[in-house]
């Protein structure tokens, strides 16, 4: 391995977990555009705005961004502000401090904090709160702020990078979006081009991922034709990058007989929005439902991991009985959190956990 890349993976996100640069950037002419603007700016502490649809590659060029910064041996740390119930995500990007609130049994430090000399990673951010925004905002204009319930005031070096694939000035003007926190996270901005608008890269990426599942999956498949690939470039693909490795994913696994395009793939937002004009009413419910469900989840695994994952503490804790947890625990899938949350405790007491948000 180069030098270069050695010393680049002494940082906690490998370089050698990106895809190669070829495959990153391709060849067409609106990724060579961002390539250019991203090694530009990829070694000043400017924040960074990425913009793009599901799917293409907006995480996996932040990632790229810190790789190649100076700050790639500290953490790159990612904040999916969608995928945190509002209740949660403040004390999730700042911490707390033991007594701050109501099962807040220890200390736990934030997001940010875990950022410091590397790079924070706030993924949809369209989707922060008006109050998270403000909060956020004081914290970009002097790099201080507060855990919750604590008086004393901290101070965090990090690269910031943000992304989204809805168009923030449209979220202003709806009154969704703060324009001041607009104007500090819009410094630099760059475009990910959707695939059909860089379909010449649509045949060295189809082979990287042929590659990636061969191995993965221990598979020999058969290689692309021409035909199939030249076919491949014509496509719409919604999904973007993600819809076309999973239909190599089910060449690898299926073989011929697969299809590789399996009609639109929607993004997670554009799949509520396309049941609910197909279905109506039900999907709101399901969607409540599940907001629910999410919420529950979240709050049984920190009142776990706030009780060392004593259940019984835990079920008196959340009011409810012993048998009720232990079934919820069972349903939202969080036995397999445990094992995790454990083990990253054993290897570092400090850490905090990686809880709801992933
Ligand atoms: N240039 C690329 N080369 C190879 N694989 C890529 C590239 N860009 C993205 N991918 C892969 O495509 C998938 C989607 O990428 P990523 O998560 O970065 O997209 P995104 O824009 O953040 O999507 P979303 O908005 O849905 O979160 C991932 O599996 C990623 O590894
Ligand atoms: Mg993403």
């Amino acid at each position: 391995m180069p030098e270069e890349k050695k010393r680049k993976n002494k940082g906690t996100e490998p370089i050698d977990l990106l895809p190669p640069e070829e495959v990153i950037f391709g060849c067409s002419s609106a990724m060579q555009q961002v390539r250019r603007l991203a090694t530009r700016i990829c070694g000043t502490n400017v924040p960074v705005l990425l913009n793009g649809n599901g799917g293409t590659g907006k995480e996996v060029l932040a990632r790229w961004i810190h790789a190649h910064s100076p700050w790639s041996n500290g953490q790159f740390v990612k904040v999916n502000c969608a995928a945190i119930p509002a209740a949660l995500l403040e004390s999730e990007l700042f911490g707390y401090e033991k007594g701050a609130f109501t099962g807040a049994y220890s200390s736990k430090l934030g997001r940010v904090e875990l950022a410091q000399h590397g790079t924070l990673f706030l993924d949809e951010i369209a989707d922060l709160s008006l109050g998270l925004q403000s909060k956020f905002l004081q914290f970009l204009q002097d790099g201080r702020f507060s855990r919750i319930g604590d008086e004393c005031e901290r101070v965090v070096e990090t690269r910031l990078i943000c992304a989204t694939n809805k168009d923030l000035e449209e979220e202003i003007e709806a009154g969704r979006f703060r324009a001041d926190l607009y104007y500090r996270i819009n410094v630099v901005r760059l475009r990910l081009p959707r695939l059909s608008e860089r379909g010449e890269d649509i045949p060295l990426m189809a082979e990287y991922f042929r590659a990636q599942f061969e191995e993965k999956f221990r598979k020999q498949s058969e290689p692309l034709s021409a035909g199939m690939l030249n076919y491949l470039q014509k496509l719409d693909w919604p999904g973007n990058i993600r819809e076309l490795s999973n239909g190599i994913a089910r060449h690898v696994l299926i073989g011929a007989e697969a299809k590789i395009v399996q009609g639109p793939v929607p993004g997670r937002f554009d799949q509520a929005r396309e049941s609910s004009r197909t279905v109506g009413i039900i999907p709101l419910k399901q969607l409540a439902r599940e907001a629910v469900r999410e919420k529950e989840r979240s709050l049984i695994f920190e009142a776990l991991q706030a009780n060392q994952w004593n259940r019984r503490k835990a079920a008196q804790a959340l009011k409810i009985s012993y048998r009720a947890l232990i079934y919820k625990i069972r349903d939202a899938g969080l036995l397999s959190r445990r094992v995790d949350d454990l083990t990253s405790g054993r290897q570092n007491a400090t850490s905090p956990s990686r809880s709801a948000a992933e």
